[in-house]
């Protein structure tokens, strides 16, 4: 095409450009929005999946499926760092029955499509929260009977779907409050405290391979709400239900991370009932913190990296996720109104010092003040990852 531009000829010229107009109407998309290419440079090195692997622990990332659908930078790097996903809204109650017996389960399809095809293992999230209750069932005036009749077949109904694909699910997510109290939710007026009991055995009925979770948020560490989370599991072991594990949100910022310690001693004695743990939702905002923001993605990088190596000192420390993994996608400027910076890629998808103080952590193993040491002195912080 160039040398034909090139040509002086009149009747070329014509002839070149029937061509060139050709070739634009053939290049033109087939449908009105063609699906644009990945773009998005890979970081060199092991993949954060391959080095975590090594350890035998999933690392993983919530997928927002908008995201998925139309992002081709997104799908890109979420198959190539992680090995585990867990859907960020597409299998709550209200995605998956938005009326009474109608199931959709389209978008939450598409997120186990692509673990599937990318070899990653899915946490299903979740099965009964006090959050996203479709208005017919919490507007419908129904009696005890019916809403244990509706959780059940809901629970039966969406673990069933998944029972090829989904082998750990998030049976009840945040049942306490922050006071340590059983939290004064939609299910536990409706059903009483057992609940609970009835969730995970309806669970564990539909699919008995599958391992069951309860997730919170704020008993990471030591502290009222983690002993209240450890005593309610207790009590569930003590009354045989089919629990396997508790996973530790870990939604924090930079002036409210839990000491290691802490988090180390509340997974040993979780793991001491004979349960896993998992970190489920990580993400550390920066909003609130007047440093320059180097010094607090520098401090952000710190924190994964001590959450993490928390993770890898517990054998029974399965999984570590994150509630997303680009910027470009965090719930939290959504609800706080505020730009933040919570996740491990910048909102171009570039990796920040949390993204190489995990890799740096996952590579040795070792302490975060080493891993500090060691990120600095290998050039990987370097000016263009710390600058947002
Ligand atoms: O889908 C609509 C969209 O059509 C509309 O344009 C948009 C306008 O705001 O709202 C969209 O829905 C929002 C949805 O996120 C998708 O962005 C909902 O309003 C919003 O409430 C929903 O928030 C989610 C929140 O849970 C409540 O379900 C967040 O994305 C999600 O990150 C958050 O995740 C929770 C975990 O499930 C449990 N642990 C805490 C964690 C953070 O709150």
């Amino acid at each position: 095409m160039r040398d034909c531009i090139k040509h002086q000829n009149m009747g070329m010229a014509l002839i070149c450009f029937l061509l060139l107009s050709l070739s634009i109407v053939s290049c033109s998309p087939a449908s009105p929005v063609a699906q644009p290419e990945a773009t998005v440079a890979l970081p060199a090195g092991s993949t954060l999946r391959a080095l975590a692997q090594a350890h035998g622990l999933s690392i993983g990332a919530a997928v927002n499926v908008a995201a998925l659908d139309g992002d081709p930078n997104y799908d890109r790097l979420l198959g190539y760092e992680f090995n585990m996903v867990t859907p960020e809204n597409a299998m709550k109650f209200d995605q998956t029955e938005p009326e009474q017996d109608v199931y959709t389960f389209a978008a939450a399809d598409k997120i186990v499509d692509f673990a599937r095809s990318h070899g990653m293992q899915v946490r299903g999230h979740n099965l009964v929260w006090y959050e996203n209750l479709p208005d017919w069932l919490t507007q419908g005036h129904f009696s005890r009977d019916q809403l244990m009749a509706i959780l059940h077949d809901h629970i039966t109904t969406v673990v069933s779907h998944y029972a090829a694909q989904v082998n750990i699910w998030d049976v009840v997510n945040e049942g306490i409050d922050d006071n340590g109290n059983l939290r004064d939710s939609f299910w536990l007026r409706a059903l009483g405290p057992q609940y609970i009991d009835l969730a995970f055995r309806w669970a564990h009925e539909a699919n008995p391979q599958a391992k069951l979770f309860y997730n919170d948020y704020g008993g990471e560490g030591l502290g009222h709400k983690s002993d209240a989370i450890y005593n309610l599991v207790k009590s569930l072991l003590q009354r045989k239900v089919p629990i396997s594990g508790v996973g530790l949100q870990m939604h924090i910022s930079l002036d409210n991370a839990p000491a290691p310690s802490a988090v180390i001693a509340n997974m040993k004695r979780l793991a001491a009932l004979g349960l896993q743990v998992q970190i489920t939702e990580m993400d550390v905002a920066v909003q609130n913190d007047t440093r320059p923001m180097s010094a607090r993605l520098a401090a952000q990088a710190g924190i994964y990296a001590s959450m993490l190596h928390a993770c890898l000192s517990v054998h029974q420390c399965t999984a570590f996720v994150l509630w997303g993994f680009t910027d470009r996608y965090s719930w939290i400027p959504q609800i706080t109104g505020h730009s933040d910076a919570p996740l491990i890629f910048d909102t171009d998808y570039r990796p920040k010092p949390a993204y190489y103080a995990l890799a740096s952590a996952l590579k040795t193993g070792s302490l975060p003040a080493a891993i500090f040491l060691s990120i600095s002195a290998s050039g990987l912080m370097n000016s263009s990852s710390l600058s947002q």
